[in-house]
């Protein structure tokens, strides 16, 4: 016998969402409907106001949709296991607290288990170098680091152990593919494996887009990236892009993701950006921090000669202090 809950029709939605909130919903047992009414499954012995009948009930197949509800570690440790994780393709890759470092296998079966879509789960050792490229330790699943992600209709092919790529900045790339105009140079200073460019060029018609990066195995993946979605407009390149930008024609739009240390080449940018053009700028920084480095910015611009305006918006929280901004920096 399960006790459970006689809910009219049209109350029901309202006492399932609110069993859920307050965890009284019996999710081991199905909900019925019997007439005019709903027989809820309830944890405890009674809900509201709600009539109480204790009846049979089916039984609720689960399917954890939460990959630490199966992960076999101690059950002290649970509340370690992280919340997020990256997913690039059908790779995985998770920091694993070094607490439970002894437990990495489990973890990443846990994660294919309850993720159909995950082939095989990296341990994230953190972005290192100029290449800003990952330490990764395959703890479960088959396969490479190598992968297809796809978004925005294209197909992006990475091997996050040769070459940065961030999956949650795909806002962002629609985001400023619908900025760009008919017959726009686009130069992309830190390119990766292209995804700005790629997005670009297929959801909008620049003329062309110049994409660049220090690490030749980002332009490797940068060309089969142009080629796997058809684009013949978007020439990629390897090297500083404070040198080659002074190759390439003066631009509409530049894209500037090093969050790091972008700002250090915003001179540069502007130097080869045409009046009216905007730079696409990210930043990692203290919140604190942020409104007196768009001063000193606009202040550094205006001694090299450059006039700007900024529009900013907070992307995401970095750490409990920091964020990454987004910045749209207009050349006046
Ligand atoms: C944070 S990643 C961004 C990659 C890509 N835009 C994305 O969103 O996935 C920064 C990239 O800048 C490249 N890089 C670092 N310094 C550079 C420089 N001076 N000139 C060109 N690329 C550089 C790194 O190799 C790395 O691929």
């Amino acid at each position: 016998m399960t006790r459970c809950i006689r809910v009219p029709k049209r109350e029901g939605e309202t006492a399932r969402s609110a069993l859920v909130a307050e965890n009284m919903l019996d999710l081991d047992a199905k909900i019925r409907s019997e007439g005019d009414f709903l027989i809820i499954p309830i944890r405890g012995e009674s809900f509201r106001d709600y009539e109480t009948v204790d009846t049979e009930t089916e039984v609720q197949e689960h399917h954890p949709s939460d990959y630490r509800e199966v992960a076999e570690v101690p059950e002290n440790l649970k509340g370690l296991l992280p919340s997020s994780f990256d997913v690039v393709g059908d790779i995985a890759m998770i920091k694993v607290p070094d607490e439970l470092i002894d437990y990495k296998q489990p973890i990443g079966d846990a994660l294919i288990r309850v993720n159909k879509n995950i082939r095989a789960v990296f341990h994230d050792y953190g972005v290192k170098g100029d290449f800003r490229i990952r330490e990764l330790e395959k703890i479960a699943g088959e396969g490479g680091s190598e992968t297809i992600h796809k978004e925005f209709g294209v197909k992006l092919y990475t091997d996050p152990c040769k070459v940065y790529f961030n999956p949650r900045l795909s806002s962002e790339r629609s985001r400023i593919a619908s900025l760009v105009k008919d017959g726009e140079i686009v130069i992309d200073m830190f390119a990766g494996v292209a995804p700005f460019g790629t997005v670009i060029c297929r959801n909008a018609n620049p003329k062309i887009v110049y994409s660049i990066d220090l690490n030749p195995a980002a332009e490797e993946y940068a060309k089969l990236n142009a080629e796997k979605n058809h684009i013949s407009n978007l020439i990629t390149m390897t090297g500083d892009s404070s040198k080659v930008v002074y190759d390439l024609p003066m631009a509409d739009r530049v894209i500037m993701n090093l969050p790091q240390i972008a700002d250090r080449f915003l001179g540069f940018a502007m130097d080869r950006m045409n009046n009216g053009a905007v730079a696409h700028m990210y930043k990692i920084i203290e919140r604190a921090e942020f409104p007196s480095f768009c001063k000193n910015l606009e202040e550094e611009m205006k001694a090299k000669g450059f006039d700007i305006r900024i529009d900013s918006s907070e992307l995401k929280t970095y750490s409990p202090t920091m964020s990454v901004y987004s910045m749209d920096i207009h050349k006046d």
